[in-house]
């Protein structure tokens, strides 16, 4: 079981993953660096109090953290053994330097206009109670993503696009919601993800007897 989640704390301008940002925000990892096994064992552990338990493989996430802060091999023992530095994320492999949603600027500040846009992709969803919300499952995710990528023409690089599969369609994976119509992820979740930094309520209860 992960740790119960704690009071919001700060999170460094340099961990630009609305997901761990949430995580070091619930006091759930630390904001600067962490073993690549309490990384894995959280991450894992988030996952499985969402919708339908989602499993991640904790295989692939190791190897994500491995590789997270550089790929030169000093940098790869240097994570293999200390861990992973989450705020120092901005500038490694892993930073699509802007070719993502935009959402997080590079100061790691909310921008609006990106933040709004998701609704653009967004479509009318019933959730399992029969209430109607604003949400994007995997085909809205799928034409947010390319619609990212395009816009990123001249300055993206190849990877990017298959870097984003590893983003999005994961969290729709780990706080997506059982609808209806198929699993989708509430816009409104997901703004409270990159604004307040919080996971949904529904999870934060799973996570923790006292929440
Ligand atoms: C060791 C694990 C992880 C690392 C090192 C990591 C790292 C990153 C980095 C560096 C970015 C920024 C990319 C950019 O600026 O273009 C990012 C974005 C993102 N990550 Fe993570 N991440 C991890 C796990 C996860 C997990 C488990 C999820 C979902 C549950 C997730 C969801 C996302 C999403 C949705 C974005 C935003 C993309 C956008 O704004 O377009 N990440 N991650």
């Amino acid at each position: 079981m992960p740790k119960t989640p704690q009071a919001p704390s700060e999170v460094s301008a340099n961990n630009p993953c609305p997901f761990l940002r949430a995580l070091v925000a619930q006091g759930l990892l630390p904001d600067h660096q962490a073993s690549i096994a309490e990384v894995t064992k959280t991450i894992v552990g988030v996952a499985r109090a969402g919708e339908g338990e989602p499993d991640l493989p904790a295989s692939a996430i190791r190897a994500i953290a491995l590789i997270a802060n550089g790929l030169g091999p000093l940098q790869l023992a240097r994570n293999g053994l200390g861990g992973l530095r989450l705020d120092e994320l901005r500038g490694g492999p892993l930073d699509k330097k802007g070719a993502g949603s935009g959402i997080l600027d590079q100061q790691a500040k909310i921008d609006q206009a990106q933040l709004d846009r998701l609704d653009e992709f967004a479509g009318d969803k019933l959730d399992a109670g029969g209430r109607t919300e604003r949400g994007l499952d995997r085909d809205d995710l799928e034409r947010m993503m390319n619609a990212n990528f395009e816009r990123a023409a001249g300055r993206r690089r190849l990877i990017d696009r298959k870097l984003m599969d590893g983003e999005w369609p994961i969290l729709l994976q780990v706080m997506g919601k059982p609808g209806q119509a198929g699993r989708y992820l509430s816009v409104a979740e997901v703004s409270d993800l990159f604004v307040k930094r919080r996971l949904p309520e529904r999870m934060l209860k799973r996570l923790g007897p006292e929440r």
